[in-house]
């Protein structure tokens, strides 16, 4: 089979990871008599700076062209980089949100689960991590706070700045369905995660959530406050099953699990729409305080690859190939920078982006 790749690399490491993705997509391709031929995508910095824009037309047209994308990350240091001079439409982050809404990719997956090797890499105490996790945030990525309406005006002599948070019930609906669909074929175990003790959009969000779950009665499922969320995943991380959120909450916890795998450099994502097309993406930034020293870790790009393979492209043989050899990797003691443990421990060793890459594609049946 011949697939159609579009491939944002992006800013910071996005270039160094997607270059590993590529070479174990190529690997594991030899193996199963899979093509892929990629076409390189502006998005970001680097699109602003070789077009003036952070997400041209020509990019979206490429993007809907192919089979699925697979992305880096994008973004500089907000603080220090010149794009954030910019106005807010015109930044790196703003290409993102707007590909997000092209594509209508409203499901972002994001699964976080702990490697047994990587015990000791999840800051964790033993007891409370047990036999380990294995939880999948559904984020919806298309609505809520990023894409409600927002202004910065001057209010009785004073600057004043407003951003909106607004859902509808098809939005919430949708996303509500993609991940009681989610939990039907795993542990059947949902949490809808809101604020509706304060937001209004959480009360409907928690309606229309209770509606859905109607339609799922093989789905046991809970409503429970973000805030209590945020502290029950480092309370007791094997409760969860599939998280179900909205954007902003998605986005914040879904790091907050990420550091219980160990890293953010282990938590890919697939961000899908109602058809078999995703973007495929570390749920990680671009990572300027450690971009161009080849340190990065490769392995979420790699599992959003094998991702792609799964629910994009029906190659689910490639995709248990690229996990198993991920673990195999793992196992055999190998670790970038990020999954390092704090003492020194025998039979692991640190390696490069690059190695971490050619160890798994080594690994690969
Ligand atoms: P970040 O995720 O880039 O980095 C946070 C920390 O995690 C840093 O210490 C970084 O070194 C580390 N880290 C991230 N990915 C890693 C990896 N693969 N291996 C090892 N360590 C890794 O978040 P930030 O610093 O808040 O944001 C930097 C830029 O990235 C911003 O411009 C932000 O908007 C952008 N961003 C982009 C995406 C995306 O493209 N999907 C996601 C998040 C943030
Ligand atoms: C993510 C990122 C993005 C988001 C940013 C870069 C717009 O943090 O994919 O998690 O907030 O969705
Ligand atoms: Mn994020």
């Amino acid at each position: 089979m011949d697939y159609k790749i579009g491939v944002i690399s992006g800013d910071g490491i996005g270039p160094e990871i997607v270059a590993e993705a590529k070479k174990v997509l190529d690997a594991v391709g030899k193996i199963y008599g899979i093509s892929f031929n990629y076409t390189e995508i502006l998005m970001g910095g680097i699109s602003i700076d070789k077009t003036g824009k952070p997400l041209t037309e020509e990019a979206i047209a490429d993007a809907k062209a192919s089979d699925a994308v697979l992305m880096g990350s994008i973004g500089g240091n907000t603080a220090t980089s010149p794009w954030y001079q910019l106005p807010p439409s015109l930044r790196p982050e703003a290409g993102l949100l707007a590909l997000r809404k092209a594509l209508k990719l409203f499901a972002n997956l994001r699964p976080a689960l702990l490697y047994p090797q990587l015990k000791e890499a999840c800051p964790l105490r033993d007891e409370i991590v047990g036999d380990g996790f294995d939880m999948i945030i559904v984020r919806e990525l298309t609505g809520g706070l990023y894409f409600g309406a927002r202004k910065t005006e001057e209010i009785d002599g004073r600057i004043t700045a407003t951003d909106t948070l607004t859902y509808n019930e098809d939005e919430i609906r949708r996303i509500a369905r993609k991940a009681f669909d989610v939990a039907s074929r795993r542990r059947k175990k949902l949490t809808s995660v809101d604020k509706a003790n304060v937001l209004d959009s959480s009360r409907l969000w928690r309606k229309i959530v209770e509606e859905v779950a109607g339609d799922y009665p093989q789905v046991a499922y809970e409503h429970m406050l973000v805030d209590n969320a945020a502290m029950q995943l480092v309370k007791d991380p094997g409760q969860f099953d599939v998280i179900l959120t909205e954007n902003m909450f998605g986005d914040i916890l879904s790091d907050e699990a990420s550091m219980l795998t160990g890293s953010i450099g282990m938590l890919a994502s697939a961000s899908l729409n109602e058809t078999k097309f995703g973007l495929y993406e570390p749920s990680g930034g671009s990572a300027p305080d450690i971009a161009g020293q080849g340190i990065a870790n490769p392995i979420a790009t790699i599992l959003s690859a094998a991702m792609m393979l799964r629910f994009s492209l029906d190659q689910d043989r490639a995709a248990d190939a690229i996990g198993a050899a991920v673990a195999g990797t793992l196992e055999e003691g190998y670790r970038t920078a990020d999954i390092m443990p704090q003492r020194e421990t025998r039979g692991i060793r640190q390696v490069s982006t690059c190695e971490m890459g050619d160890l798994i594609c080594q690994r690969l049946v």
